[in-house]
């Protein structure tokens, strides 16, 4: 069990900054995944943990030592890659076994971690094929085996399921979600999949252009984003956002005034956008928005409705069931005033007061 803590990290690559001073703590045993789009930093993050990239300023604390110029393997982490490295001309067993025979441990030692990595990941019938012969989960569970077996303080997998078809991406997603349940070790999973990050995370820490937007677990995330970019990112389909002004105490959009809630600290006059999940709308005679369907989702159980409002703004409302309407119609929505969300227009942040 190790905890880790990154203070005032930085990285430049030549002249360009990557990662601009982050902060981030990650508790012993917790299940934290870092999340963001392509090129955010997240794999460079999680090399500069691993001790694979040098560190350009700040600290990388693992277990309150300060590790930024130990070397990768000196520092009782294991990573699993996105493309497994596996070596190819070796049987499953022997890269398993390939690392610990290289730190020079006894034979016994050695078979006696890999039959219970081989058992614990149910890869037991396979451990005299070559990677060759099996498929892109079994190669995926044998890359994850090669780090359990090397009973890491901190597990780092980088898109670890990305190269796998959906199906098999789920049935993965449990099984390493069980695999930290029965180790209890501090795991770090870096995802750009934000179903991902809901489902595996105890905390997430949501990234962008190399800063840290959000760290905290995932219904915090998904109930209280700090800002614009981690309410839209967070939850699927995308919150809607509805341009808006303060206006006495009420929030003034195009097509309607909706009363202003308590919680939040605003300014008369002040620009805002109104956050607004999809499922927090329903037809209304009160409407408080119109929105003109230009595409439907019936997916039989549930239907998603895209469109655009009186002004312009892209919305979607989803609703339980079938609904019956048609691309065309105009429906008038009422917002749930209770699960509107604020942000400021320029900054972006939250203007939900503090608890
Ligand atoms: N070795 C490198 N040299 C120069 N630039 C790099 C290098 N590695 C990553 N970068 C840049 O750093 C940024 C973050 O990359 P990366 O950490 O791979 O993002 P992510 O994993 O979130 O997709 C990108 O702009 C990428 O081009
Ligand atoms: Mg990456």
């Amino acid at each position: 069990m190790a905890e880790l803590r990154l203070n005032a990290l930085k990285k430049t690559f030549g002249k360009t900054e990557v990662i601009h001073g982050l902060d981030l703590h990650i508790q012993s045993g917790e299940f934290c995944v870092f999340v963001g789009p392509s090129g955010c930093g997240k794999s460079t993050l999680l090399r500069l943990i691993a001790g694979l990239e040098s560190v350009t300023s700040g600290d990388v604390m693992l277990e309150d030592q300060r590790v930024n110029q130990i070397p990768a393997a000196q520092r009782g982490l294991a990573m699993v890659f996105q493309s497994y490295a596996l070596y190819p001309h070796m049987t499953v067993a022997q890269n398993l076994s390939f690392g610990l025979e290289n730190m020079g441990m006894s034979r016994d030692e050695v078979a006696s971690r890999v039959n219970e990595a081989a058992r614990m990941l149910q890869i037991e019938d396979y451990l005299k094929r070559k990677p060759t012969q099996l498929s892109g989960g079994q190669r995926q569970r044998v890359a994850i085996g090669r780090a359990v077996v090397r009973e890491p303080k901190v597990f780092l997998f980088d898109e670890p399921l990305s190269n796998l078809d959906a199906e098999l991406r789920v049935a993965m997603r449990s099984e390493i979600a069980q695999l930290h349940k029965r180790l209890g070790n501090t795991m770090i999973y870096v995802t750009h999949d934000q179903v991902e990050a809901m489902t595996m995370a105890d905390k997430i820490a949501v990234l962008r252009a190399g800063q840290l937007e959000h760290f905290g677990a995932p219904l915090t995330l998904y109930n209280r984003p700090n800002n614009l970019f981690v309410a839209g990112f967070i939850g699927s389909p995308r919150m809607n956002f509805i341009p808006a002004q303060v206006r006495a105490g009420t929030l003034q959009l195009t097509s309607a005034t909706i009363p202003l809630a308590e919680h939040f600290a605003t300014q008369n006059d002040q620009s805002v956008v109104v956050g607004i999940r999809a499922g927090h709308v329903s037809p209304s005679e009160q409407a408080h928005v119109h929105l003109t369907l230009n595409s439907i989702e019936q997916l039989g159980g549930e239907t998603y409705h895209h469109g655009q409002l009186e002004d312009g703004t892209d919305f979607t409302w989803h609703c339980v069931g079938q609904s019956g309407y048609r691309i065309g119609d105009v429906i008038g929505l009422a917002l749930e005033i209770d699960e509107i969300h604020l942000f400021d227009a320029e900054t972006e942040q939250t203007l939900r007061k503090p608890n």
